[in-house]
């Protein structure tokens, strides 16, 4: 954990896992808050920042209610294709009462809504193809205001036995039905470079692998003010 970075209390997770309403994805949301580092890592690029986010395949809207338990109250927009997540990710925000938290559901390809501020991708590219990732990094990009991030979390393709197991990990989150897809293609260090920079961003990679033993890293893009 890294110091001033506000940490959100253990029975506030438990209270965002009581949100949902099927026992799996109270399962499962429990679980994703205790082991998975990136939601704190979010937490670290933003803080002292209060622009708004759009979270860019938002599923649950997880980050979002994260984001609230750490006192961040920016507002957020979620943005999934997934219609049942969709509706999931309404229900709990509408049942934590929390304001300026709106989720729609829309094709990351063809519908990204217009917007301005900090961008979130987490764990989302690999359903792309090389071009589909392109343009995708450039429209998420644009939609970053002066000061502000693109935050993405992605598996890196490479030759290591961590990337050998993201890549079973996703094919088994396809065969339980918990993904609408299986993965297409990860993207490489080099390309997340290429297409930010040509965004205007800086660009910064770093390893988040935290605890597990999955090929994940931290590409934050930052636009000057
Ligand atoms: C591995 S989940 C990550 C969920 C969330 N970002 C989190 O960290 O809790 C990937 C999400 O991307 C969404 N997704 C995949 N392809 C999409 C697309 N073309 N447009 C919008 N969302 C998409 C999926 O429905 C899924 O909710």
């Amino acid at each position: 954990m890294s110091a001033d970075v506000p940490v959100p209390t253990a029975k506030s997770l438990e209270k965002i896992a009581a949100l949902c309403k099927p026992r799996w994805d109270r399962h499962y949301t429990r679980s994703k808050l205790d082991t998975d580092p990136v939601y704190h890592s979010v937490m670290r690029e933003l803080n002292g920042n209060t622009l708004p986010l759009l979270d860019i395949g938002c599923g649950l809207g997880l980050l979002s209610h994260y984001l609230r338990a750490c006192g961040h109250l920016v507002p957020v927009t979620g943005f999934d294709y997934d219609e049942r997540k969709i509706d999931a990710a309404r229900s709990m925000a509408a049942l934590a009462g929390h304001d300026h938290l709106s989720f729609t559901a829309g094709d990351a390809r063809t519908d990204m809504p217009e917007f301005q501020g900090h961008v979130i991708m987490l764990d989302i590219l690999q359903f792309f193809t090389e071009p589909e990732q392109d343009a995708l990094i450039t429209s998420a990009a644009k939609r970053v205001a002066p000061g502000a991030k693109l935050i993405i979390r992605s598996a890196l393709r490479d030759d290591s036995w961590r990337f050998r197991i993201t890549v079973l990990g996703d094919y088994l989150a396809r065969a339980c039905l918990w993904m609408k897809a299986g993965p297409t293609r990860y993207p490489d260090a080099a390309q997340f470079q290429r297409v930010l920079s040509a965004a205007g961003l800086s660009v910064r990679i770093e390893p988040m692998w935290g605890g597990t033993p999955f090929n994940n890293f931290l590409i934050v893009g930052k636009r000057e003010s």
